[in-house]
């Protein structure tokens, strides 16, 4: 036997022993690498005479090509071993269960505005935003609270350092009635909106936190009047509790914004030292529980919102969201709202399928 048969026969052996992929590539180095045995007769071969290379050169590629042929081979071998031991490790078991979704749920103050928003839309209502960092001059200036009106000390502002563009100082909002300035400014007349939102005083005890929710109502147009503000308001609270029995008290308040304005309650019941709303609040076990602010928008705010007060006349009013959801839904500590408590969320939050819908009624199940 040749030097080269044996060469190759050990070749071959070595390569069928190979047991994983990284020795294979250890011998196709030892054998065909630059440095590599074969490699280096093959270099051998440009030494020789032209009678020499004839006679030897046919051996030496031989041994080469069989090398490569079986180092090929035993590749795919492994590959397809390799292949087989990974899917065997894969299986997938199609008896298990899907895995738990993250579950959330859709909290009571977003539940209400949406419903509120769905109310207020079949009424022709559209929801409009404002900024919460506002500018002093629409949370009071335009609202008819000039610099030096006592109003704005009950409002507990929280104040930035920064000076507005509009003079004064830049703030966190303190209602979401600048909105009804914003919107009239950009939109002008006639209007119908609603514009629900995050608003902060300072101020924080089990009834009050820094942060909660308004909605502001407002409509502007010919010819509106306080009719139009009670017929509006009660419809929305028939709808919004769901009962036809609401009773609502008009009473003379004072807003700046307003004139006249006009403080709503409602009536309510006590039954097992729960207040139950309906019947007028007049009746023996009944009370009126303050519900809201309104009033006609006060011509001045209509004028510097840019709009002529002698054509364009309009309603507003001004709700806290946080109260109606415990009123709906039966929360008696503010403070929880914000907690971010999985217990309280799971309990009062609502399911994302809860849409409120007029004809499915507005009035979730969670
Ligand atoms: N902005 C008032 C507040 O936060 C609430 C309010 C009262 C809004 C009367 C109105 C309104 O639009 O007409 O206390």
């Amino acid at each position: 036997m040749s030097d080269h048969d044996q060469t190759g026969q050990e070749a071959q052996s070595r390569i069928s022993a190979a047991e994983d992929l990284s020795a294979l590539e250890a011998l196709r180095v030892e054998y065909l690498g630059k440095q590599g045995s074969i490699s280096g007769l093959l270099k051998t071969l440009g030494k020789m005479t032209p009678e020499e290379r004839q006679e030897k050169a046919p051996a030496i590629q031989a041994l080469r090509q069989s090398v490569t042929d079986a180092i090929t081979a035993r590749k795919a071998e492994l590959e397809a071993a390799e292949l087989e031991a990974r899917l065997a490790t894969e299986t997938l078991d199609l008896t298990l269960p899907a895995p738990q979704a993250p579950q959330g749920s859709v909290h009571p103050v977003s539940q209400v505005m949406d419903e509120l928003a769905e109310i207020f839309a079949d009424l022709g209502f559209a929801v409009a935003t404002g900024p919460e960092i506002e500018d002093d001059w629409y949370n009071f200036t335009a609202l008819n609270m000039p610099e030096s009106h006592p109003a704005r000390a009950m409002h507990d502002t929280f104040y930035f350092p920064d000076t507005a563009p509009k003079g004064g100082k830049m703030l966190l909002r303190t209602h979401t009635s600048p909105v009804q300035v914003r919107t009239m400014l950009a939109e002008g007349a006639p209007l119908r909106i609603i514009a629900p939102g995050r608003v902060y005083r300072s101020d924080s005890d089990a009834t009050h936190t820094p942060m909660f929710h308004q909605i502001e109502g407002l409509v502007i147009d010919k010819g509106i009047h306080l009719g139009h503000l009670k017929w509006t308001l009660e419809t929305f609270l028939k709808a919004f509790f769901e009962t036809e029995d609401i009773v609502l008290r008009l009473r003379p308040s004072y807003f700046p914004f307003t004139e006249p304005s006009v403080e709503v309650d409602v009536g309510f019941a006590i039954e097992n030292g729960k207040r139950i709303l309906g019947g007028s609040g007049d009746e023996a076990g009944h009370g009126w529980m303050e519900l809201l602010g309104s009033g006609m928008v006060n011509r001045r705010v209509i004028e510097m919102s840019g709009l002529d007060p002698d054509e364009w006349q309009g309603f507003a009013f001004g709700v806290g969201v946080d109260r109606l959801a415990m009123l709906k839904y039966g929360m008696d500590d503010l403070r929880a709202f914000f907690d971010g408590d999985t217990r309280w969320l799971n309990h009062y939050g609502f399911s994302p399928f809860d849409q409120p819908t007029l004809s499915a009624g507005v009035g979730a199940r969670s």
